[in-house]
């Protein structure tokens, strides 16, 4: 097979029928927030953020295995839940909670829709949604980069058409040969795809990211199998990421995920030592708490993740 442009080969490789996230296990092949102990704590911020809104229920776009879901669930067993994803419905999710699969990438099912009384969380489902990949010549154009879906082997292809190239010039500058762009245009639309299914609501992106002036001149594809960082072949062995251009979507705010933390209320302070002379499992349970707080509120790990936020009609922005 021959080089097609990265976008094709990264969802084939994704959400093909070979792909990875129809083959692999996330929960196995790597941690992230969602997982526990942290997965507890982020599922408590979450529940903040839908009190302080005055929404009942959430919505978990890209919920993996239900990790995130079972934590939530934890938290508030008498509210609704819906998780989707590309698997079938995990046989662990405790009973009432629903499910619906989607195609994998931008596209989401049809019966996601007329979403009410939700807070809609996207937990690292943007980085995955493929998209263009540009790079400037020689001589001044952004061309689309190709790859060999065997190989990972690159080569430039054709100039970039007129859209992703306005998206370029008007959120992604690039200065020198070489320079690469990841072309947000598929991550805006497929956001602001998911908000048009919220009638009353808010929807909340969390993922890494990055703004205007911090673009990575180099690009931030990654590939990933298991922990290790290895080079990126769609060929559906690895997961394949990009971080997000957050301020090309649809938001209302944009917060650091430490910023959220603080804005929606978490306190989690390390435990009195002395607790631990009286009953030692509460003190265990508090530090838990408390250390997964700081790695999730750390400014060099996942505190940096950005919170892009919308509300939709209806919703509030705090209990008056
Ligand atoms: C990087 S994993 C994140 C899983 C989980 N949210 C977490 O943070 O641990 C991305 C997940 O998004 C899912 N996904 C990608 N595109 C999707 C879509 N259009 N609809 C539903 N799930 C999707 C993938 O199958 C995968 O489970």
């Amino acid at each position: 097979m021959g080089k097609v442009g990265w976008v094709h080969a990264w969802q084939e490789a994704l959400y093909g029928a070979h792909g990875f996230y129809r083959a692999q296990v996330p929960a196995r092949q790597f941690g992230t927030a969602t997982h526990p102990p942290l997965g507890a704590v982020l599922a408590e911020a979450i529940w903040h953020y839908a009190d302080l809104l005055e929404l009942s229920g959430v919505v978990d776009i890209g919920a993996g295995r239900g990790e995130l879901i079972g934590a939530l669930h934890s938290h508030r067993p008498d509210r609704p839940l819906l998780g989707v994803d590309v698997i079938e419905r995990p046989d662990e999710l405790p009973a009432g909670v629903r499910w619906l699969r989607g195609p994998g990438g931008a596209p989401l099912p049809d019966e996601l829709a007329d979403l009410d009384d939700v807070l809609v969380v996207a937990h690292e489902w943007l980085d995955v949604v493929p998209c263009v990949i540009g790079q400037l010549d020689g001589s001044g154009v952004v061309r689309e980069v190709l790859v060999d879906p065997a190989t990972g082997d690159e080569a430039l292809g054709d100039p970039l058409d007129d859209a992703d190239l306005a998206w370029q010039h008007q959120f992604w500058p690039l200065a020198h040969e070489g320079d690469r762009v990841e072309i947000g245009r598929a991550r805006d639309l497929a956001w602001a795809d998911l908000l048009t299914r919220v009638c009353r609501g808010a929807a909340i992106a969390i993922d890494a990211g990055h703004v205007v002036a911090t673009r990575p001149r180099h690009g931030s594809l990654a590939a990933y199998r298991g922990d290790e960082v290895v080079r990126p072949v769609p060929d559906g062995s690895c997961d394949l990421s990009a971080q997000v251009a957050v301020d090309s979507l649809r938001h209302d705010e944009i917060h650091t995920q430490t910023t959220a933390f603080e804005s929606f209320g978490v306190w989690a302070p390390m435990p009195d030592p002395a607790l631990a002379r009286c009953d030692e499992a509460a003190y265990r349970r508090r530090l838990r708490r408390a250390t997964s707080a700081a790695q999730l509120t750390d400014p060099a790990g996942h505190g940096a993740f950005r919170w892009v936020v919308v509300r939709q009609a209806g919703a509030i922005t705090s209990r008056s």
